[in-house]
């Protein structure tokens, strides 16, 4: 059964962003529900961390809505997107070579509980706790340098990071970039795990195979616009490389087009009828 008959957690319409002349978002509408799992993909350049970064807070969109859990909100930094409960993974994992599993997960948070700083007994518990939920069994001890991890196991402890706080909304962006096959599996696993727990999980990938392997919902971005919305059990990876290099529109034979859409105020905009559909 999918998710998508849940409510959307996260609903946002009307995202746009400019750098610029680069108009990075365009009108976007996004949601996604509890228990669901959202692939965003796209061209290089197509808007999909800028929309992240919008939700994350990292980098405000200038104009659009934010709805959560039913609510309007104003998400201007991370701590506010994380104090509503959206944590976030970035590609570069930020994690710290010198310290073991155990203080990069609660690195920046130091384990106060209610203005109590928790010890290293509690915190070391609560790692070895989470990693066995998210059955990240490869890992011998939370006592092991994270050097001495593999990138999966990495990512995997990046992951668990995130989900300290007890997010309702997961976001990875290119969790499985520069990971082998054993390793992309172990994270795609973690995926699945974290939509079985009833989060909604936004990841972006440029790998369709991976994509494909978890996600209910395809959400393609191409040029700043959201271009096309698929179920992820009912379409052709043909499909969706079409809608993501824009075939129909003929772009991909026309790379100046690309240009062109940049370009604000074009008359000649190439995205014309889409923009006006
Ligand atoms: N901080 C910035 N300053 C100026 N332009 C930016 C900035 N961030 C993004 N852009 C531009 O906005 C557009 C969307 O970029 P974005 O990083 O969201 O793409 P993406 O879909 O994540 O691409 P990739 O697959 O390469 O990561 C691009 O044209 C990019 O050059
Ligand atoms: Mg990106």
């Amino acid at each position: 059964m999918t998710s998508a008959t849940a409510a959307p957690i996260l609903e946002m319409s009307g995202l746009n962003k400019r750098f610029g002349a680069v108009r990075a978002l365009i009108d976007v509408d996004f949601e996604v529900s509890p228990g669901e799992v959202v692939a965003l993909v796209g061209d290089n350049g197509a808007g999909k961390s800028t929309l992240i970064k919008a939700i994350s807070g990292a980098q405000p969109a200038d104009e659009g809505r934010i709805v959560f859990d039913g609510r309007p909100v104003s998400v201007s930094t991370p701590a506010d997107a994380v104090d509503l409960g959206i944590a976030t993974v970035y590609q570069d994992l930020a994690l710290c070579d010198n310290l073991d599993v155990v203080g990069n997960l609660w690195l920046g948070r130091e384990a106060r509980n209610a203005g109590v700083v928790l010890d290293e007994v509690t915190m070391e518990h609560r790692a070895t706790e989470l990693l066995r939920q998210l059955e990240v069994r490869t890992l011998r001890s939370v006592r092991t340098p994270v050097s001495s991890l593999s990138g999966g196991q990495r990512q995997s402890v990046a992951i668990a990071r995130s989900l300290l706080g007890e997010p309702k909304v997961v976001m990875l962006d290119e969790p499985t970039a520069a990971l082998g096959v054993a390793q992309t599996r172990q994270v795609l696993d973690l995926i699945l795990r974290l939509k079985e727990q009833g989060l909604a999980v936004i990841v972006i990938s440029h790998n369709l195979a991976d994509v494909f392997e978890v996600a209910d919902r395809v959400v393609v971005m191409r040029l700043g616009k959201r271009v096309a919305t698929f179920d992820a059990r009912a379409v052709s990876r043909a499909d969706v490389v079409a809608a993501i290099t824009g075939a129909d529109l003929e772009t991909a034979a026309h790379p100046e087009a690309r240009a062109a859409v940049h370009d604000d105020g074009d008359p000649t905009d190439p995205a014309g009828p889409e923009g006006a559909a």
